[in-house]
């Protein structure tokens, strides 16, 4: 009862008495739940993120010195700087210096399924789901090189029950199931457009995932670092689940940026046209970075050199790779949040069910490539888009699992 009380008084303090609204409704074990789950909850940290959002004050200004970066192009490559890089980037690989993390925290939402997106089927004749497809050159790369890479995968509360029984069912897809380890990401409690805390259907708040950027504080939570760091691993190369051509043990990949003495690198493929809903790489304030296809101009879409090429080009495919002793460092720091207005469901503060027709809500989430910015250097590599990128996002259309397939199947010369 204490707990209670004094929850009570914090909430008032704070203005966010409605989480409370549920409480005699629930069990004991709901009660206790519910009670941790308002412990937990950084009201300093939800303040601030609420009146940046009601200020406008967004992560990235406006006034941004946004410039092209440097990149390096691999088709271009002579054949002995791309052999000088294949040997330093093998022998990482070799000595067991490489592990690899799926951020697959997504569920399949936008494709109309209903189940953590790495399940998907993109519609193979047989039938492997992007886990699958995403395992198959890892288990390449250990053949060739006599090595098993550790594999992470980030999963979310929402999604991780599910995906760890997915692999348990196919045997972990044929890879070493003592090297494949799952986390679960972390989650930030979604604000109603005045700024109070939403409770979910069940009586909780609610809670929403907070983003990809979130990998490398979960990473420190669930002993995923201090894992990495026993194993004397020295690059770790995260990727998205939703790329069944991602390359992630590639030797060029990791010869190019330690041999430039990078401390991270990303992978890009020429910006199909200047609409393309993707990130582009870009100098932000003379820092690395990488402007979201939400937020870059109409003018710098469509700004080319005098090549006729896009000056702001190097579409970021979320392939990035990044020195151990950077990964530390990261995760001791934070991140910024990125507002997204969201359509979200709640228990009002009479108790009553409020169902949004509307976005009416926001979501905050961190990205992976905002921690670029704190490094000295990066190094960018252009790679061919028919080789390594067929990405599945929406159930129609462009990037839908039809174009992923049709990759896919041109890439391998399947019939
Ligand atoms: C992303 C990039 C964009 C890039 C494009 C390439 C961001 C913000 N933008 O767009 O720059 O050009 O991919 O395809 O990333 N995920 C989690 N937890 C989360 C959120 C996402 O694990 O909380 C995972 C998803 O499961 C997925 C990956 O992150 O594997 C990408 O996320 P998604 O939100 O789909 O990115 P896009 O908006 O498509």
């Amino acid at each position: 009862m204490k707990k209670y009380e004094e929850i009570k008084e914090i909430l008032k303090k704070n203005n966010q008495e409605q989480l409370l609204v549920c409480y005699d409704k629930l069990d004991t074990e709901g009660k206790e739940k519910l009670l941790n789950q308002i412990s937990d909850i950084d009201f300093k940290q939800i303040n601030t993120l609420y009146e940046n959002t009601k200020n406008n004050k967004n992560t990235n200004s406006k006034d941004d010195l946004i410039e092209p970066i440097d990149y390096v192009d691999e088709s271009k490559l002579t054949e002995e700087e791309y052999n000088n890089y294949k040997n330093v980037g093998e022998n990482i690989i070799k000595t067991k210096k490489l592990a690899v993390l799926t951020v697959a925290g997504g569920q399949g939402t936008r494709l109309g399924f209903k189940g953590p997106k790495g399940k998907y089927d993109i519609g193979l004749d047989t039938h492997e789901s992007l886990f699958e497809l995403i395992c198959k050159p890892l288990k390449e790369a250990n053949k060739k090189y006599g090595v098993i890479i550790p594999w992470y995968i980030m999963t979310s509360n929402e999604n991780n029950e599910e995906t760890v029984s997915f692999f348990k069912e196919n045997n972990y897809f044929g890879y070493p199931e003592k090297e494949v380890k799952f986390f679960i990401q972390g989650e930030i409690p979604m604000i109603s457009e005045d700024g109070k805390i939403l409770v979910n259907e069940e009586g909780f708040v609610k809670l929403a995932a907070d983003g990809h950027g979130g990998v490398f504080k979960s990473m420190v939570r669930s002993g995923v670092l201090k894992d990495l760091n026993a194993r004397n691993v020295d690059w770790l190369v995260i990727g998205p689940v939703d790329n069944p051509l991602i390359n992630m043990a590639d030797p060029i990949f990791l010869g190019v940026t330690a041999s430039k003495n990078c401390m991270a690198a990303g992978k890009s493929v020429v910006k199909a046209n200047p609409e393309e809903r993707v990130g582009v790489f870009c100098k932000r304030n003379k820092k690395p970075s990488v402007i979201e296809y939400t937020e870059i101009s109409q003018e710098m879409c469509n700004l080319r050199d005098k090549n006729g090429e896009l000056v702001f080009g190097e579409s970021n495919v979320n392939c990035n790779l990044f020195n151990m002793k950077r990964i530390n460092e990261v995760a001791e720091n934070e991140l910024p949040y990125h507002a997204a207005h969201k359509k979200a469901d709640y228990i009002d503060e009479n108790g009553k069910l409020v169902v949004a027709e509307k976005p009416n809500a926001y979501k905050y989430e961190t990205f992976i490539f905002d921690a670029f910015e704190s490094m000295e250097s990066m190094a960018i590599l252009r790679v061919k888009r028919e080789e390594e990128f067929a990405p599945v996002k929406n159930a129609e259309g462009v990037d839908s699992p039809a174009t992923s397939r049709e990759l896919y199947k041109k890439f391998y010369n399947i019939k």
